[in-house]
């Protein structure tokens, strides 16, 4: 407390953008020190240092990311996993065309209320106020717009990754049902990166770079060769945070061909959280040894945070209030937002559950969560207990407290 205090007073003598950058660099050291098991921190490390320090997804057309993980070519031909199968069977049943179903002709109006991609109490206007930010009308408006433009550009860029993902889970997987299932997830991804990507280009005309802490986590999970940490970053973690997300904007919009697009891309990714589930607690449970699940409980806590904690639209950050707010002051009203306050109750309710499914909450690591205050959500339904029209009742039911007020 003393520390942050002195730190504080230290900041507040410097120059606005000094003062961001020095705030900047203490943050991205502590993600590195906030991880206790030095195996973790080593294998994040590269990302860590890719992502945060070389500002790799700002440079150039493309990321090279070096995949390292082996092909299982098999050989049996059988069939010895028919929950997959049956999840594979219904996948392909359930493919939907993102070109004939759903009405590109819809007229989406920044201007209309009625319609708004991302509604006026969706913005942390309110926290922004108690801070001297006050914006008119017309700059309200534009502000959600960019918002929106945001969030749904990080939603493309995550669905780039879990293409990518997808596609090396299915090489590597050792059942060959789990590999029939794997397919129709890189259909879905691939479908899921086209209308995100088709939404921002022809309707929002504004997208927006992937966000550090999002690169760090894509890359990371990519370049890891061990399939079982691959998957759990893919279909666990980062499942769990696309479900809030996407669970957020579907609760708030009321831009009718989003909604819409978002319903289809939630019952997808239903599913995928499933298959990831069913995979891990045989293998977590049957084949890996305490060291190694002591390992992936720590990772997976350690993405955890980096999820809750640093979504914090920074891009945002820089390109309106650089100069008129610090970024530490950014944080904190982003992170007290009501909206916020939503997207982290949906992405916990799914993943801690799936978590203690797959057998990563024990004891020992129970009493961390318990101290970043997510143990409530111990005991839910895990995956394999949900249908989609149950994840979409969850989330038309969580309306977040003090929504209406933040406007
Ligand atoms: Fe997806
Ligand atoms: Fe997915």
């Amino acid at each position: 407390m003393n520390a942050t205090t002195t730190m504080d007073r230290m900041l507040d003598g410097l120059p606005r953008k000094a003062q961001n950058r020095i705030y900047g660099v203490l943050d991205n050291l502590r993600v590195m020190g906030s991880v206790g098991n030095a195996r973790v921190a080593a294998s994040m490390a590269p990302s860590v240092v890719r992502g945060l320090v070389l500002g790799r997804a700002h440079s150039g057309d493309a990321v090279p990311m070096q995949a390292r993980h082996a092909a299982h070519f098999d050989l049996t031909y059988q069939n010895e996993f028919p929950e997959m199968y049956d999840l594979y069977r219904r996948a392909v049943a359930g493919q939907w065309n993102g070109e004939r179903d759903l009405d590109w002709s819809t007229n989406v109006d920044p201007e209309n209320p009625e319609t708004a991609v991302m509604p006026l109490d969706y913005p942390p206007f309110a926290g922004l106020a108690e801070k001297g930010i006050h914006l008119n009308a017309k700059e309200k408006l534009r502000f959600a717009n960019d918002l929106a433009s945001w969030t749904l550009s990080q939603f493309m860029h995550g669905e780039q990754g879990a293409l990518y993902a997808a596609a090396q889970v299915t090489e590597s997987v050792t059942w060959l049902d789990g590999k029939f299932y794997g397919a129709t997830q890189v259909m879905d991804e691939g479908r899921h990166l086209e209308v995100f990507l088709r939404y921002l280009d022809t309707k929002l005309q504004k997208t927006y770079a992937v966000n550090d802490n999002l690169f760090v986590i894509l890359d990371d999970l990519l370049t890891d060769g061990r399939w079982d940490v691959k998957f759990l970053g893919m279909q666990i973690m980062v499942e769990g945070l696309a479900l809030g997300a996407f669970g957020t904007m579907y609760n708030f919009t009321k831009e009718p061909l989003l909604k819409q697009l978002l319903k289809y891309v939630i019952q997808d990714e239903a599913r995928h959280v499933h298959y990831g589930v069913l995979a891990l607690r045989d293998h977590i449970t049957k084949e890996l040894s305490p060291a190694e699940i002591r390992e992936r409980e720590d990772w997976a806590y350690e993405v955890a945070l980096l999820m809750r904690n640093r979504f914090l639209s920074h891009e945002i950050y820089y390109e309106w209030f650089e100069g008129r707010l610090s970024l530490k002051d950014w944080d904190d009203v982003v992170l007290k937002a009501p909206s916020m306050a939503a997207f982290r109750h949906l992405m916990f309710l799914r993943l801690i559950p799936n978590l203690e499914y797959i057998g990563l909450m024990s004891d020992r690591i129970k009493v961390h969560y318990d101290k970043s205050g997510l143990t409530s959500f111990l005991g839910g339904k895990n995956a394999t207990q949900l249908s989609a029209d149950d994840l979409l009742r969850d989330i038309a039911a969580y309306k977040p407290e003090g929504a209406a007020s933040a406007s």
